[in-house]
């Protein structure tokens, strides 16, 4: 059994920033509030907090996160970057970017991105990932929060999930190490959260996500949007065609149903 203890994870960690402090709970509320409180300790950039499990994990939404133990990754960051306010949804972009290509590389599973928020493997989701950032004029931290369904067997899944969720054993048929997976996604947010001042992820993202040119319903809030999904920005915002033809950009909603075209 691989427990995500500080020792393990780091044992073949090659990152220069990300994971150097790792502080784990065998069981916490949520990583990301644990996160959230020791960011405004002054916890160091890079910082990884880490559990087996979660009694409140938090989804986006007002949702809760549901794991059974030691199933899946249940990790958050600490970051400060050092980016304008607006361009604070990069690290959404650049967590789907890390745990997609990761699933690929490692799992070999078609993983891809949904927009914004989620990673689906056909068309169930194996991960999502909640983005809360401290702001007061510019950004104070932003805590990234990555829940991926490692080992998660079907009947684990609360009955109004299962059909909708999937976990990577479930996928692949065999149990997978969540350490060696870790590893990778720290490894490809690292290489790109490096470079996230000069770089624009948006064409990266584009290619690992089924979405663009499908015809979408966007739950926002302001009510229920579809049309077409035409492009992705340099700020993670969601350009879509309506059908009316008119352009509109979505910063944030929740895709509710996709037709490829
Ligand atoms: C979503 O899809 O709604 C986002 C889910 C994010 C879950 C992760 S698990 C680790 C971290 N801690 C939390 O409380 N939530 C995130």
């Amino acid at each position: 059994m691989d427990l995500m203890t500080p020792d393990n994870i780091k044992h073949g960690l090659y990152t220069r920033v990300l994971g150097k402090e790792i502080i784990y709970y065998t069981k916490t509320t949520s990583t990301n509030d644990m996160a959230i409180q020791l960011a405004e300790n002054g916890a160091e950039e890079g910082t990884l907090i880490v559990a087996e499990e979660q009694t409140s994990g938090k989804g986006r939404r007002g949702r809760s996160w549901l794991s059974p133990e030691r199933s899946s990754i249940l990790a958050s960051l600490i970051l400060h970057p050092d980016v304008d306010i607006k361009k604070a949804g990069i690290i959404t972009m650049i967590s789907g970017i890390a745990i997609t290509k990761s699933i690929r590389d490692l799992v070999q599973l078609p993983a891809f991105i949904k927009w914004s928020n989620d990673v689906v493997i056909n068309n169930r989701k194996v991960s999502g990932i909640l983005v809360e950032a401290k702001i007061e004029k510019k950004i104070k931290f932003i805590v990234a929060g990555i829940g991926v369904n490692v080992n998660t067997s079907k009947d684990q899944f609360p009955t109004e999930i299962r059909e909708i969720a999937t976990s990577l054993s479930i996928e692949s048929g065999r149990n997978l190490s969540r350490i060696y997976l870790l590893q990778e996604i720290l490894k490809q947010f690292e290489y790109r959260y490096l470079r996230l001042k000069d770089n624009d992820f948006s064409d990266e993202w584009k290619s690992l996500s089924n979405m663009m040119g499908s015809y979408i319903e966007i739950n926002t809030s302001d009510g229920m949007i579809s049309g077409t999904a035409m492009d992705v920005d340099d700020t993670g915002a969601l350009m879509i065609r309506l059908d009316t033809g008119q352009i509109r950009r979505i910063v944030s909603g929740e895709v509710s149903s996709q037709m490829i075209l």
